[in-house]
């Protein structure tokens, strides 16, 4: 079983919502879990909730829009645990705007984390994953976003396609090459997380500031317990698309 005891989950964007939740279905199943977010504060509040849950959990401050702190990441997470198993390439912001519009600080911003992100998750980890040669996997999250797009999104939308492209690409490489490490490709549907909310990490302060206690209704929406279910099922199950919601 990969979700088992002794086994080492490392989650990118692990503070909140989905990541979070997949985190604490890791730690409940007995896996060292490792959360990666740039949010310290809240990094701090879900370790220390995670550690009360069975297993071993750690959180590391990462941006993970930035190679060096991804590597970080790995080591520190290797050091602790030894060979990952899980690694979920969770860490997404929304962003929302007329495409023209849009500052291109802000068209990197999305990029950077949603779809840079996911690539460095994949070239710092797999490598480890391909070479300690038992059962690995990696969860990619997109969207349904990622395979049609509509008004005022543009950048996160594009960053979504070009995840889920990410994702089947890899999922062909690793099945010619290290069919033990499996891969899934996450999109969620509306889930009530702190998604509208993504401005609180923009890395601009003004941003944070003017954004500041500005909240969209989410009610309604997918618990984020509902998708990491899903997530659970899928891996166990070693199968690609994770889809949830009714709209998608
Ligand atoms: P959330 O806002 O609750 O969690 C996202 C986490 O990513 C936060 O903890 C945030 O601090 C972290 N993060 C942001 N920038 C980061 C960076 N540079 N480096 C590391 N961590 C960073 O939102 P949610 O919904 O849980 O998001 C998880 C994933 O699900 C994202 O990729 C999002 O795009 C995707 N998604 C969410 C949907 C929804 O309706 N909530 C729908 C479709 C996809």
């Amino acid at each position: 079983m990969l979700l088992d005891s002794g086994h080492t989950a490392v989650i990118t964007g692990g503070a909140s919502g989905i990541g979070y939740a997949l985190a604490r279905r890791c730690a409940a199943a007995g896996m060292n879990v490792v959360i990666a977010d740039i949010e310290q504060a809240a990094l701090d509040v879900a370790t220390a909730e995670l550690q009360k849950v069975a297993g071993h959990a750690l959180g590391v401050m990462t941006d993970v829009s930035e190679q060096e702190s991804v590597d970080n990441l790995a080591a520190v997470a290797t050091n602790a645990f030894g060979p990952v198993h899980l690694l979920a390439n969770n860490a997404g912001v929304g962003y929302t705007g007329r495409a023209w519009r849009i500052k291109l600080e802000d068209w990197h911003w999305v990029m950077g984390v949603c779809f840079w992100g996911a690539v460095h998750g994949v070239t710092t980890f797999v490598p480890s994953m391909i070479e300690h040669g038992e059962e690995a996997h990696v969860v990619n999250t997109a969207s349904w976003h990622g395979f049609g797009a509509a008004a005022r999104g543009a950048p996160y939308q594009a960053a979504k396609h070009a995840v889920v492209a990410l994702t089947e690409s890899l999922h062909f490489d690793l099945q010619e090459s290290a069919p033990q490490v499996g891969v899934s490709l996450l999109c969620p549907g509306y889930t009530n997380t702190r998604i509208t909310e993504s401005l609180r990490n923009h890395p601009d302060e003004e941003v944070r500031a003017k954004a500041a206690g500005s909240t969209r209704s989410t009610s309604g929406w997918a618990t984020p317990e509902s998708v990491a279910d899903l997530v659970v099922a899928a891996v166990t199950e070693r199968r690609f698309f994770i889809l949830s919601g009714a709209d998608t």
